[in-house]
C-alpha cells in the first residue's frame, strides 16, 4: 500500500528508533509448557507468540494416515486480544487459514517426516499479542519448539520480514511499517543452506531489491538462529541442573 505517510525521523532513523537493517528486540524460551512435548515462546518487538508441538502421534482421522511419513498439522491463530484493531471473533478465519497453510509447508520440508511413517505431528503456533511479522515470528517459535520436542529437522528454520517504507527497503517491518510501507515480504529460510522456506510477496520489489532483501535476511538470521540455540541450550543445562541436584 503507498502512503504518505512519513516512517522515518529527520535524523534518518525509523519511528522507534531502529536503523534499516536492525531487528527488533528478540527474546526466546524454550520449553514454556508443561503439557506439550516441545514449545516455545517468542517475544520480538511488541509480538508475542507461543508455539507448542504434540507428537509423533497416531494420526487422527486414520484416512489422513500416510504410510511413507508422519503428516503435519499446523495451526497459527491470532487470540482476539492480541491487537488493537477488530477481531469479531476468536478461532480461525480466512487469514489465519492461508498463514495456517503456508506454515505446514514450511513445516513438510523442514522435518524429517519419513523417520515417521504412520503418525501425525501437530504444531499449534499462538499469537497473543502482535505488532506485524507475527507468522514469522511464529515461525521461528515452532522451529525451537520442534527441536525442544527432540523432532529431527533438516534445519531450524528462521523468520524474518523485510519491505520497503518511504522507498527504502527496512528489515523487520513493525505494524505501522507493515500498513503503511509499499511493501512486506515475509521471509522463512533455512541458515544453514540458505534456502528459501517461504515467501510472500505483498507489494513491489525490483530485481535488486529482491536480491538486497535477501542478503538482510541471510545476515539477520545468524542473529534470529544465535537465540534459537541459546533458548534450546539453557533449557537443557537447566534440566540436566535439576537432574544433577545443582
Ligand atoms: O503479522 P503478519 O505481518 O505476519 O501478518 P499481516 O497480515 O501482514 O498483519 C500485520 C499486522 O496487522 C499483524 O501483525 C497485526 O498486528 C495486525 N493485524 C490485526 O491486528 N488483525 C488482523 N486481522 C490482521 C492483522
Amino acid at each position: 500500500m503507498k502512503s504518505d505517510k512519513v516512517l522515518f525521523n529527520p535524523d534518518g532513523s525509523r519511528l522507534d528508533g531502529r536503523g534499516a537493517t536492525d531487528l527488533r528486540p528478540l527474546a526466546i524460551r524454550a520449553g514454556v509448557l508443561k503439557r506439550a512435548e516441545g514449545s516455545a515462546m517468542v517475544e520480538w518487538g511488541k509480538n508475542k507468540v507461543i508455539a507448542a508441538v504434540y507428537g509423533p502421534r497416531e494420526v487422527f482421522p486414520r484416512f489422513m494416515t500416510d504410510p511413507y511419513k508422519a503428516i503435519i498439522s499446523a495451526r497459527y491463530i491470532m487470540a482476539p486480544f492480541s491487537s488493537l484493531e477488530e477481531h469479531n471473533r476468536s478461532g480461525p478465519n480466512r487469514r489465519s487459514q492461508e498463514i495456517s497453510k503456508v506454515c505446514k509447508h514450511v513445516f513438510e520440508n523442514l522435518i524429517l517426516t519419513e523417520k515417521f511413517p504412520k503418525t501425525m505431528i501437530e504444531i499449534h503456533m499462538e499469537v497473543i499479542q502482535s505488532d506485524g511479522g507475527t507468522r514469522v515470528a511464529a515461525i521461528t517459535a515452532a522451529a525451537v519448539a520442534l527441536a525442544d520436542a527432540g523432532i529431527p529437522l533438516r534445519d531450524i528454520a528462521c523468520g524474518v520480514s523485510v519491505g520497503k517504507a518511504n522507498g527504502k527497503l527496512v528489515l523487520d517491518l513493525d505494524k505501522t511499517e507493515d500498513n503503511f510501507g509499499e511493501s512486506d515480504v515475509p521471509h522463512v529460510i533455512s541458515p544453514r543452506t540458505g534456502e528459501i522456506l517461504l515467501y510472500q510477496l505483498d507489494g513491489m520489489l525490483t530485481k535488486e531489491e529482491i536480491s538486497q532483501s535477501y542478503d538482510m535476511v541471510l545476515e539477520a538470521s545468524k542473529q534470529i538462529r544465535e537465540k534459537q540455540v541459546a533458548a534450546l541450550k539453557e533449557k537443557y543445562e537447566s534440566a540436566l541442573d535439576a537432574q544433577n541436584g545443582e
